[in-house]
Parts: structure tokens; C-alpha cells; sequence
């Protein structure tokens, strides 16, 4: 079989390299893949976003099965345009991406269909905005409607703070259109879960629960980003939660996808706030998460082809989807500076034993180099009996790669270590 990634980032080397481990599989080509992913598929030179070119070139090479992974081609409806021509493909139309790609679209369905959130208004009018907010206890919550790269959100201390942001938002554009209309919500406390899952629009299966670490800096301090590390599984998360999750959030919000018409397939993502009050959906992302994915998949015992192929056919039910008991580990050494600005360019080196457990998001080659090419350079992940061993075990790795202006937190999985002891 030739198979496609769409994406080029950690997760999507994370993806094929478990993908790889099907024998019938022939030649994965990745679109556009980076200089790291280039070990383990063919990297094309094609942007994710580049719909025209990735049909094209799937007809033409004859892939017998794509996978789109990042959000932005799954919004932009990737996936219904490789169906029209005949290539079958992991992941959710347009009308069903939607889930991520609008947060007013997502805030409306948990409300309509009683799936717990945080409470929330809509506003497409600045002034109304404005207004609410002197009566909206703080912090407040604001977040723009569109796809933002995971930085639309501002938790707002204080009132200056809350219309500052809705001004930033409506007013001067910040995240361009996604701002026309900003959801303001109520504030949750409690631990974050992550919660990825299969479906083919009838039958969920959730995969082994995460946690993130979205602050650039130990302790969890400093700017978001897209994540500095994970941990599977997330010590929160316990058995009678999950069940709980299954009943009032993941089933519902199937099942409401597929009242409203739109048949969601491929994996749903659940980000979870574990409130007083019960499980409440922080946000849905329509696809795997990165880097939740390093710890997630390096778990998964079960052929991950075989399953991504089930939630296209529709014979999820009846495919096994099982998880290993152990414990995964991911340290994401970025460039200093990131979230913000750094430089790119330095010299990689990471020693052949260990290379099987990095999975590369920003590298390229240049005159036989690999050189650093991104904000986030690459995750390591490690899987073993305990949490505390994979700790160690990843950043033993850390230690022996090197690269210029080398980042990372020192304390990935502290925080599910000391769950795991209260
Ligand atoms: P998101 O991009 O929606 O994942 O939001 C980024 C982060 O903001 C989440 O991981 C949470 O830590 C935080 N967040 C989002 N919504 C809320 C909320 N209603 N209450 C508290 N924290 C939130
Ligand atoms: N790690 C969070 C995300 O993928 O959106």
C-alpha cells in the first residue's frame, strides 16, 4: 500500500512511524513532511494548506490511503476533496472540522445538545462586548472564533485585562478574521486532561489519556504554546472519570455531530477541565494533538493503520483498538525564544541509538546537515513500567542531542508525579 501524510510536523513523524510498522505497507510519502520526518517516508515538497497540489499528487502516485493531520487542511476540506477524486482518507470532512475550526460552532452544539462546557456568550458586535464584560465576574475568558494556532484564548486577570483583549480581538484584528466574532466564558478551575479518540461516526474509542504542558517555562510559567512535553497516561483521569466522560461527553457529542448532519470520522480530541463540578469540554480540536501524540501512539499495541482505516469504513466496533499499561514520557526541545522569536539554522545532532524515540517537528537538510527550522525542533519520548523512569529515561535522551540555542523544560511530568503521590 502507498500511503500519504498530510503535515509535517511532530505528530504527523509520531504517525508514521507507527504507520511504518504494518507490513503491507510499501512507501509513505509525507506532504511536506521536514528534514527529520525525511528518515522515516519520502517528504514531497507541498504545504499542508496546498489542497490542489496534495489531490494532484495522490492521483497521480496512486496512494491508496491518505491521512490529513493538521487542522488547517482538515478546515479547508482536504479530506472531501481527495474523496471526490476516489482516495480514501483519515479524518473529518469540512462540515464536521468545523468543531475546531469555529468556537461558536462548538460552544452552540454543548449548549443545544447539553454537553458540559464552561458558560458562555457570542458577541459580534465590539461595543455589546465591551459592555458585558462590566458585569462578568473575572477572570474572564476570551477567546476568537476561528483557528488562531492555539493562541486565540486570553485568560483576562482583571477588567482592563478582559476589554484590552476583546479590543485587541474586534477592533485591531490581532488574529485577522477569526476575530469577528470572540466567545466570552466563565472561568474553570481543576486539571487538564487530553483525551483523544477514534470514531467512525457511530462507535467511539477513546485512546490512553494525556497531559500537557502548555507554558514555555518550568513551573508552568510564561507564554502558551503549542506544548512543551506530555505524559501518558494523565494520573487525573481515572476509571470512573473516563466513564463518566464516555456518557455525558463523548457519545453526546457524536451523536450531536451526527444530528446536526455532519458525521464526524477520523479523531476527535477532547480537551478536558476536571471542574468540582464534573468533566467539562475546555475545546475540541479535530484531529490528534501535538505533542500529545508522541506519548499517545508509542502506547498503542493495537495496528494504528488497521484502526484509521476502520473509522472510514465503519467497521470501528468490530476493530481492536488496545493500549500497553505502561507510561510514556515527551520532552519537546525547542529553540530559545520560542513561542515568540528565535533563530533557526544551527546544526543538529542526535546519536542513531536513540533515534527511533525522537520524533522531529522543525528541521531541514542543507548541504548534508540537518539544521534546526522551527520553534519547536523535536519531541523525545520515552515508554517504560513507571512515570518516573520514562521521566528520566527522556531527558537521559535530552542530554545527548545537541543543536544551537537548545530549549526545554526541566520539569515535564512533575506535576502528574506528584498526582501519582497525593
Ligand atoms: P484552548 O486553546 O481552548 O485549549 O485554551 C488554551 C488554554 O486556556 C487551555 O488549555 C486552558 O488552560 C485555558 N482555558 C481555556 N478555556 C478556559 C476556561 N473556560 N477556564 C479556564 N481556563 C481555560
Ligand atoms: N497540544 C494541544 C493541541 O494539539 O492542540
Amino acid at each position: 500500500m502507498k500511503i500519504m501524510v498530510v503535515g509535517g510536523g511532530g505528530r504527523e513523524h509520531a504517525i508514521i512511524k507507527k504507520i511504518k510498522e504494518n507490513k503491507d505497507v510499501e512507501r509513505i510519502y509525507a506532504l511536506p513532511g521536514n528534514g527529520g520526518i525525511a528518515a522515516d517516508a519520502e517528504c514531497v515538497e507541498i504545504g499542508a494548506k496546498d489542497i490542489g497540489a496534495i489531490v494532484e499528487f495522490a492521483v497521480q502516485n496512486g496512494i491508496d490511503y491518505a491521512v490529513v493531520a493538521p487542522d488547517d487542511p482538515l478546515v479547508l476540506g482536504c479530506v472531501d476533496a481527495l474523496e471526490e477524486r476516489g482516495v480514501p482518507c483519515f479524518g473529518p470532512r469540512a462540515n464536521a472540522a468545523i468543531i475546531e475550526g469555529s468556537k461558536v460552532f462548538s460552544k452552540n452544539l454543548m449548549k443545544k445538545y447539553g454537553i458540559p462546557t464552561a458558560a458562555y456568550e457570542v458577541f459580534d458586535d465590539m461595543e455589546a462586548a465591551l459592555s458585558y464584560l462590566e458585569t462578568a465576574p473575572v477572570p474572564t475568558v476570551i477567546k476568537a472564533d476561528g483557528l488562531a494556532l492555539g493562541k486565540g484564548v486570553i485568560i483576562a486577570q482583571t477588567l482592563d485585562e478582559a476589554k484590552q483583549a476583546v479590543i485587541s480581538m474586534m477592533q485591531d484584528k490581532q488574529f485577522g478574521s477569526s476575530g469577528d466574532h470572540i466567545v466570552i466564558e466563565e472561568f474553570l478551575t481543576g486539571p487538564e486532561v487530553s483525551v483523544l479518540a477514534f470514531t467512525d461516526g457511530k462507535t467511539v474509542k477513546p485512546m490512553v489519556s494525556s497531559m500537557d504542558h502548555k507554558r514555555a517555562g518550568d513551573g508552568d510559567t510564561g507564554l502558551n504554546t503549542g506544548g512543551m512535553g506530555t505524559v501518558a497516561p494523565n494520573p487525573y483521569y481515572t476509571e470512573d472519570i473516563a466513564e463518566q466522560c464516555m456518557e455525558t461527553i463523548f457519545k453526546p457529542t457524536v451523536n450531536a455531530m451526527n444530528a446536526e448532519g455532519r458525521t464526524f470520522k477520523g479523531c476527535l480530541y477532547f480537551g478536558l477541565m476536571l471542574t468540582p463540578n464534573g468533566p467539562k469540554v475546555i475545546e475540541y480540536n479535530c484531529r490528534f494533538g501535538d505533542p500529545e501524540t508522541q506519548v499517545v501512539l508509542p502506547l498503542l499495541e493495537s495496528d494504528l493503520l488497521t484502526v484509521m482505516m476502520a473509522t472510514t469504513n465503519g467497521n470501528l466496533e468490530e476493530t481492536e483498538v488496545k493500549f500497553s499499561e505502561k507510561h510514556a514520557c515527551c520532552v519537546i526541545m525547542a529553540s530559545e525564544g520560542y513561542p515568540v522569536s528565535y533563530k533557526k539554522g544551527f546544526e543538529m545532532v542526535i546519536p542513531e541509538q536513540i533515534a527511533d524515540s525522537v520524533y522531529v517537528a522543525g528541521a531541514k537538510f542543507d548541504g548534508g546537515k540537518l539544521l534546526t527550522n522551527g520553534g519547536r525542533v523535536l519531541g523525545v519520548t520515552s515508554v517504560c513500567d513507571t512515570l518516573r523512569e520514562a521521566i528520566t529515561e527522556s531527558y537521559e535522551k535530552v542530554e545527548k542531542i545537541s543543536f544551537g540555542n537548545a530549549y526545554y523544560r526541566h520539569d515535564i511530568g512533575k506535576r502528574a508525579l506528584d498526582a501519582h503521590k497525593a
